[in-house]
Parts: structure tokens; sequence; C-alpha cells
């Protein structure tokens, strides 16, 4: 009985000591780890018909400005988000966690491994122009507006005239510029 015992006491062990030491795939992949990342904080505005200068939508892509991500994403510059995250959250907020700077920071120390590209998740598909579907009320302003380039976020306050008959509830707003492109004067 107590050799039965033993062999059993010693079988749990080997269990543990297989669990413990068995290789885990740890590695941080551009399938597994980064394409969602960029996919949602990123991609919305790099990619065709979107104000962004170059495109975020392929792993080569990525790999192409990979340092100079890491740089940007460590330093908080993108995705551009000026709200406190400490007091508020957001629905569909750009704002990435420490864990997910950290995990893009890694990886490209690492070399940028593509890990398994057939398994990655399906990147995002944008509508060409309203997010929404078909709103309700479009307002256009009266005038075309020019913001002059200074290199720097510039912030504007505008009326554009409108009525609607009673009070009603605003469920989303969306702003749709006729030019995405910045013009340096
Ligand atoms: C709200 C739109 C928006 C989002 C979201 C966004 N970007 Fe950008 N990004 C821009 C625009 C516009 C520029 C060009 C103007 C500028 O440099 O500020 C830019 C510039 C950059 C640059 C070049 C910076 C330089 O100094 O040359 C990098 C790199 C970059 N983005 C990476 C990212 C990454 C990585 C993400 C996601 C984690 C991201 N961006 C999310 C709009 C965005």
């Amino acid at each position: 009985m107590k050799k039965i015992i033993g062999v059993f006491v010693f079988m749990i062990v080997l269990v543990f000591v297989i669990i413990y030491f068995y290789p885990k795939d740890n590695s941080i992949t551009y399938a597994k780890d980064i394409a969602p990342i960029i996919y949602k904080n990123c991609t919305p505005c790099h990619r065709l018909g979107a104000q962004a200068p170059f495109l975020l939508q392929t792993y080569n892509d990525v790999v192409r400005r990979g340092k100079l991500i890491a740089h940007v994403v460590d330093s908080r510059i993108m995705p551009p988000w000026p709200a406190d995250p400490d007091y508020s959250h957001f629905v569909g907020e750009k704002f990435l966690s420490k864990k997910e700077i950290e995990l893009i920071k890694n990886w490209v120390e690492a070399g940028m491994p593509a890990g398994d590209l057939e398994s990655m998740p399906e990147a995002p598909k944008f509508p060409d122009n309203s997010k929404l579907g078909k709103p309700d009320l479009v307002l256009q302003m009266p005038e075309p507006f020019l913001v002059k380039g200074k290199n720097m976020d510039q912030f504007y306050l505008m009326k554009i005239p409108f009525e609607i008959p009673c009070d009603t509830f605003v469920k989303t707003i969306e702003f749709i510029p006729g030019s995405k492109k910045l013009f340096t004067m």
C-alpha cells in the first residue's frame, strides 16, 4: 500500500514539474499582441482617406516605422488624446494603457516578430463618409474655414446656424472636414 501511495505522490510531483518547466510561448508577436492595439488605436486615423500622413494598416506599414512608433507611444504623442484618463473615460477613446505601451516597446526591441499572420484578427473596415450611417440632420458651415498650419493643436469655437423646433436629445455628433489635408502657409 505504501508503495502505491509513494508512486502516486511521485506522479503528482512529476506532473507539476512538467507543467512548471514546459516551455511556454511568451514571445510578443504582431499577429497576437500588436495588431489588435494598432487596429483599435491607430488605424482609424492612419488609413486611406483619413487625416494621418501615412498608413498603419498592415504588418509592413508598422514595421517600417517601428522605432518611431515605440517613441511616440512611449511619450504619449500618439494616439493624440489630451483628455485626462485618471479623471474620466469616454466611449471609443483612443488611449493606451501602460501595459500596451510596454508591449509595443518590448516587441520593437525584440526585432518586431510577425508571428502567425494567418491567425491575425481581421483588419477593421471603415465607411467612406459618415461612421453613423444616415444621420437625422446634416449641418454645413456657411463658408469654408481655412486652418492655417502652425504645427500645433489649434482650438476654435464656431456657431453653425440651425434651429430645431423643440428640445431634443442628441445621441451622437460627428464632424467631417471638407478637406483632410493640412496646409502650411
Ligand atoms: C486622431 C487621429 C490619430 C490617431 C488615433 C493616431 N494618429 Fe498618429 N498621427 C496623426 C496625425 C494627424 C499625424 C501627423 C501630424 C502630427 O505629427 O501630429 C500623426 C503622426 C504620427 C507619427 C509621426 C510622428 C512624427 O513625429 O513624425 C507616428 C509615428 C504616428 N502618428 C503613430 C501613431 C500610432 C502608433 C498610433 C496609435 C497608437 C497613432 N499614431 C494614432 C493622427 C493620429
